[in-house]
């Protein structure tokens, strides 16, 4: 294995909890491989820490703080303790994200669990080979019998794979009030729970008989918990196939007063103002408008356009979220109060700054893991 010096900076920062540190914190470069590996991070000679080097990244990813092997224990105990987290302290039963790659002291891991079936993904060489050691932990520590496991180091192709019961991909979840159906081979790990306590508390500010617009609903979960309540909902969604999942969720739960549409949410909002359409609450969830600092600027430009639209059809009530944590939380603020101002709407928070579910967990010292941003305003029309 191979010994890699670090600087000062860097070992500080990981022993303050930082899971990652920056390449440029080698002292050899010269000794570092061009293959992804694992490799023992070194301060003046003493040992630090086990990491994961990729030549194609900016980044080492922190493995463990101890001179130990990275084998089944090593899995079992990390996968035991993210599991006991949830369950113990974030008093989640069946469903949650069990594994959160740094937040967990697994980098380059994501694990959704629902009831049991699980899907995974994995973004690195080295973390591919213990896939089949991960599954023998699940089976061990939890329910899990399926495991769908999407594999791609960023950019490549992802490749898939299910191990387990082969034909157990579907499950209906529990979601506060609401039952929802999820397939491991939707979207991402095939749902998005990081909006659990978001689309839950939602629920509180629905009347009966309000017009609700959902954009960008993917499989209906904000529209669900509104049809609980009595809304009316439109959602809206750009994938057909997703869509169906969200009419399915809706018979699920009842709910008979809805209208789904498929389509670019910016066209159709648009079409929607120019018939002087409006609704009771508006909520925006797109999709990450970029994926890298470099296009932040452009991603503003299309979060302000949609918050400006959603805007301008919201009666009473605007919610507005970013998956993108290349867009900070003052960055989104000012961009929904500006947009506010050019739809002529006074809005007022309500509550605090809203962010990912508490599985989905957020480190102080890796300001990475935190994402997602969901604000609920009240409107004055
Ligand atoms: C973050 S997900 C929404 C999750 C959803 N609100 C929920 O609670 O499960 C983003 C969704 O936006 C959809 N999408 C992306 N671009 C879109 C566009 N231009 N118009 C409509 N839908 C879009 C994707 O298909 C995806 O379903």
């Amino acid at each position: 294995m191979l010994l890699i010096e670090i600087d000062k900076r860097a070992y500080n920062s990981i022993l303050n909890f930082s899971r990652i540190i920056y390449k440029n914190a080698v002292l050899n470069k010269e000794d570092l491989p061009d293959k992804e590996q694992i490799i023992k991070l070194y301060y003046k000679n003493k040992f630090v820490a086990k990491a994961i080097y990729d030549s194609g990244a900016p980044t080492i990813k922190i493995l463990t703080l101890k001179d130990e092997e990275i084998n089944k224990d090593f899995f079992y105990n990390r996968i035991k303790k993210a599991k006991e987290y949830r369950e113990y302290i974030l008093n989640y039963k069946d469903t949650y994200r069990m594994i959160y790659a740094e937040a967990d002291c697994l980098p380059s891991i994501i694990l959704d669990k629902y009831n049991n079936i699980a899907s995974m993904q994995v973004s690195s060489k080295v973390m591919e080979k213990y896939i089949p050691i991960i599954f023998e932990c699940l089976n061990e520590l939890t329910d899990i019998n399926t495991l769908y496991v999407q594999s791609a180091k960023k950019g490549s192709k992802i490749k898939s794979k299910i191990y387990g019961d082969k034909n157990n991909i579907e499950t209906i979840i529990n979601e506060g009030n609401a039952k929802i159906k999820v397939n491991l081979k939707g979207h991402k790990t095939g749902f998005f729970l990081d909006q659990r306590e978001n689309r839950i508390d939602l629920e509180n500010y629905v009347k009966k008989g309000d017009k609700v617009l959902d954009i960008c609903c993917y499989t209906g979960g904000f529209s669900v918990h509104c049809g609980i309540k009595g809304a009316e909902v439109v959602g809206v969604d750009m994938s057909d196939k997703a869509l169906e999942v969200a009419e399915e969720n809706m018979e699920l739960n009842n709910i008979k007063n809805y209208n789904f549409i498929v389509g670019n949410a910016f066209d159709v909002m648009r079409k929607m103002i120019d018939k002087n359409e409006k609704f009771d609450i508006v909520i925006l969830d797109p999709p990450a408008f970029t994926k890298s600092s470099k296009d932040v600027k452009n991603a503003l430009k299309a979060y302000s356009t949609m918050n400006y639209l959603g805007l301008k059809l919201a009666k009473r009530m605007f919610i507005t979220c970013s998956c993108s944590h290349h867009i900070d939380r003052e960055m989104f603020k000012n961009m929904v109060v500006s947009s506010s101002l050019r739809a002529k709407k006074e809005i007022r928070q309500i509550g605090g700054y809203r962010t990912q579910s508490p599985d989905h967990i957020i480190t102080m010292a890796n300001k990475n893991l935190e994402y997602l941003k969901c604000l609920f305003f009240g409107v004055e029309d």
